[in-house]
């Protein structure tokens, strides 16, 4: 790693129109937060010190979205250089190495900044180290114009501006480089904007530090880190990649993924070794998962958190605040909200559980509803440890059901149960010998009496 300091200047100020959003590009989601906010995580892990964000005027959810990093407002869309030159002056004097990344490519990798930045440091001491790469379709990307004995960056030729031996040049420009900080500045005020499209071109610089006797140079990276995002067809080819980084993550820390292309990570998704988790399971944001629990097909789970040895699934619906104790277990068709269900209990079958706690070991029959909203308030369910909750029985918040009760099936309890107590709320059976026979008989008469009355 670089012994200087760095900063980072996230150019971001496109609202990226072919996204057709009333959002501006960055702040669309991929791993389950803002593209931008993965580019910030890459550079806490390279440990930048400080970063500025560009942005266009009026985008205040970006500025939110990257507090407390820095922002800076980029007034007209003049150019790539005036958009670093933005970014500079929020930065103020920094003789370190400046890094300038795209908010719209997230994908960048540690290795590739800490190889730009390593390259920095080289004998020769290049001014700017550009990252390049040798897509499938060069197109309309700037192209790397090296020196052929050594290999040196001699300039940067925009697609429209190249002759056609510099289009024939398969290594493109990817946009991202380092410039050292003591020169960016000086450099970027000799821009000039007398080209095809009236810009001020970052990539000028390269000619510029050459000009003035410093050398530059390229690193070269893979085209799949390096994927701008432009449309929602390239958010979801960019989404499909970082999946694939999040799953094979995972698998390297000793998770099994059955099926790994069917599961859907968050960044944050945290699961301990020896968990296994079947095809199609949907993780939202900030969920952990103990040791050697078994997610079962088919569930979404949000914002929970499952203990070891725990079983959830197949269908399960685990919503924020769902804290799953050790070895409990959580069956199908049920959804939990906001509630404990602690070690060893079991929610086997089609119930909804919110803002309750249930105690160890207890048991919760098929069906049961924590009734926890009355259309104004949500209140609290306490079920205590070792309860047996009949089949098909509302509890009607706020209630207490004691350790040990009993609920027969079918009740709707709306008073506290103590503890041990057997509660029973349901009209008492009743059964009246051979009416069933007599029912039926009078029915029978009935239907043949209306079939002679109608015309046929
Ligand atoms: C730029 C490079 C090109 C490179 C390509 C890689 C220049 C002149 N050209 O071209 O060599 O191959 O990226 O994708 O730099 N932006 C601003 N303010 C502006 C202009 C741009 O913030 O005034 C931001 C955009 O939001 C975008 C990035 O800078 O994130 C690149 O701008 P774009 O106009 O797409 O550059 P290209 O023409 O693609
Ligand atoms: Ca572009």
């Amino acid at each position: 790693m670089s012994k200087k300091k760095t900063a980072a200047i996230i150019l971001g100020a496109g609202m990226g129109t072919r996204m057709k959003s009333q959002k501006p590009k960055v702040m669309h989601h991929i791993g389950g937060r803002p593209m931008i906010n993965h580019l910030l995580a890459t550079l806490d892990v390279i440990k930048c010190d400080h970063t500025v964000v560009v942005v266009g005027p009026g985008m205040d959810d970006v500025a939110a979205a990257v507090s407390p990093h820095k922002t800076a407002v980029q007034q007209e869309r003049l150019g790539t250089a005036d958009a670093v030159k933005a970014g500079v002056d929020a930065l103020g004097p920094f003789k370190g190495n400046i890094l300038i990344l795209y908010g719209d490519t997230p994908l960048i990798t540690e290795q590739t900044l800490n190889a730009m930045l390593a390259e920095r440091d080289e004998k020769n001491n290049p001014a700017v180290v550009v990252l390049g790469f040798e897509p499938m379709e060069p197109g309309d990307y700037g192209r790397l114009v090296t020196d052929d004995e050594d290999g040196e960056l001699i300039k940067i030729v925009e697609a429209r501006e190249a002759a056609p031996e510099e289009l024939a040049i398969p290594l493109c420009n990817s946009g991202v480089m380092v410039v050292d900080g003591s020169l960016l500045d000086g450099l970027l005020s000799r821009i000039k904007n007398d080209n095809a499209k009236g810009e001020y071109y970052l990539t000028d610089i390269v000619g510029l530090a050459r000009e003035d006797g410093f050398s530059a140079s390229v690193v070269e990276g893979d085209e799949e880190e390096l994927v701008g995002i432009n449309s929602r067809y390239e958010l979801a080819q960019v989404e499909t990649i970082l999946q694939d980084r999040l799953r094979e993550r995972a698998m390297k820390a000793g998770v099994t993924l059955v099926d790994p292309a069917s599961v859907y990570f968050s960044f944050d998704t945290q699961i301990d070794p020896d968990t296994i988790v079947e095809p199609n399971v949907y993780f939202g944001t900030n969920v952990t998962i103990g040791r050697g629990a078994h997610i079962k097909a088919f569930s979404h789970i949000d914002g929970a958190y499952i203990g070891n040895g725990a079983n959830v699934g197949p269908f399960a619906r685990l919503r924020p605040g769902a804290n799953i104790g050790d070895g409990a277990r959580v069956g199908n068709f049920v959804e939990i909200k906001n509630s404990d269900v602690e070690q060893g209990a079991k929610v086997n079958h089609l119930s909804y559980v919110g803002d309750a706690r249930i105690g160890a070991g207890a048991n919760i029959g098929a069906g049961t509803i924590t009734c926890n909203y009355d259309g104004f308030m949500k209140s609290h369910t306490d079920i205590g440890e070792g309860a047996f909750i009949g089949s098909n029985s509302a509890l009607v918040a706020p209630v207490k059901i004691g350790d040990g009760a009993v609920i027969g099936a079918g009740s709707t309890i709306t008073n506290d149960v103590e503890a041990d107590a057997l509660a029973l709320a349901r009209p008492e059976q009743k059964n009246i010998k051979g009416a069933a026979a007599k029912l039926r008989d009078k029915k029978r008469a009935l239907k043949e009496k209306s079939k002679k009355g109608s015309p046929e």
